[in-house]
């Protein structure tokens, strides 16, 4: 098989010698623009790896001449976005409370921050669109209907500080006595108030029982819940003479929450966000529907 190489004629193309049944393998040259468009690409992957990072070592790679590094470029791009809005968050931070609405430009930002801000640190428990989780303990923040208070300063302190958690001495606080579980009231005594508390608030009731329950209420709930039941917001009692509910307001959960108390708790956010973050959060709450 392996032939002497011989020249062909007529266009005299060097063979390999190799032939297969009289097919002969012509040696035909690269074309010249190949050839170079191939080294190029030779010279262009060492410069490459030389400027940019490109060789795996055991921590990372090699850095390359010219320091290009993506994680750099976010860091500095998030940066120029700081030092572009530190202007404006001074001036939210120095605003007072209750002015910042007034200012169209700082009421935007805020309104802005504060709905990121809400998304990403509030809506597990209060709901995206925060409407909360009712029956659940979760308040709902587009009513008018306040815990604590609905007006800026009370939203600021709410956030800042947290409810009955751990963390914060100054968180606000405040404890519903277990009626049932220390024996505070008896069964009956809680069937009684419990219709009570039905019939104030527009609910199906047994008249009988809700007028022995007035008294009770009087005697043992009013001093948190008022003697019209319309809630006292320095102590965070709920208002129980309207159809919204924390815990639920049917029969069953209203019995629990009399027998057991509850004893909801938010985390304080002063050390999770900064001031102007926080006043942000309160303005964008303060402005969902409920604000005072
Ligand atoms: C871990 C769950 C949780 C997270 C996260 C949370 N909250 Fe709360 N929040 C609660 C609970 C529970 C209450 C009701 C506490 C109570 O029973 O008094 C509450 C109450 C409030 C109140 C008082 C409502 C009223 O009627 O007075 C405001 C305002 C509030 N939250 C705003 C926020 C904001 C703003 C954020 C995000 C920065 C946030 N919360 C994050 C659980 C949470
Ligand atoms: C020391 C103050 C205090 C007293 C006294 C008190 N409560 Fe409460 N009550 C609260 C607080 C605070 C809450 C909210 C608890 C929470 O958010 O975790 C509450 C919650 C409730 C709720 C739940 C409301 C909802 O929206 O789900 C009901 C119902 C209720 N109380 C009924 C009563 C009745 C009935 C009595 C009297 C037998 C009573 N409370 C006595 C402070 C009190």
């Amino acid at each position: 098989m392996c032939a002497k190489r011989v020249k062909q004629s007529p266009r005299q193309v060097e063979t390999t010698g190799h032939q297969w049944d009289g097919i002969e393998e012509l040696n035909n040259p690269l074309p010249r623009w190949w050839v170079w468009v191939f080294y190029a690409t030779i010279v262009w992957g060492v410069g490459y790896s030389v400027a940019y990072p490109a060789w795996p070592l055991i921590s990372a790679a090699t850095p390359g001449l010219l320091g290009a590094s993506t994680r750099a470029d976010v860091a500095t791009d998030i940066a120029n976005v700081d030092a572009a809005n530190s202007a404006i968050k001074e001036k939210l931070i120095a605003a007072d409370l209750t002015a910042i609405g007034a200012d169209v430009e700082l009421a935007a930002y805020a309104e802005r921050a504060g709905a990121a801000v809400f998304r990403t640190n509030c809506s597990t428990c209060h709901g995206s669109g925060a409407a909360g989780f009712e029956g659940k303990g979760y308040p709902n923040l587009l009513e008018d209907d306040w815990l604590w208070g609905g007006t800026m300063e009370d939203i600021h302190l709410t956030v800042t500080h947290g409810i009955r958690n751990t963390t914060d001495p100054d968180a606000r606080y405040s404890e519903m006595p277990k009626f049932g579980a220390d024996e505070l009231l008896d069964k009956d005594q809680i069937a009684q108030v419990v219709e009570h508390v039905l019939q104030i608030s527009g609910q199906e009731h047994d008249a009988a029982l809700a007028t022995e329950g007035a008294t009770i209420f009087a005697d043992n709930c009013a001093a948190c819940h008022m003697e019209d039941g319309s809630g006292d917001r320095t102590q965070g009692a709920p208002k129980l003479s309207d159809k919204i509910w924390l815990y639920g307001g049917s029969r069953e959960a209203i019995t629990h929450t009399v027998t057991f108390s509850r004893f909801g708790v938010m985390p304080n956010w002063n050390t999770r966000l900064s001031e102007d973050e926080i006043r942000a959060v309160a303005f964008y709450v303060h402005g969902l529907g409920g604000g005072e």
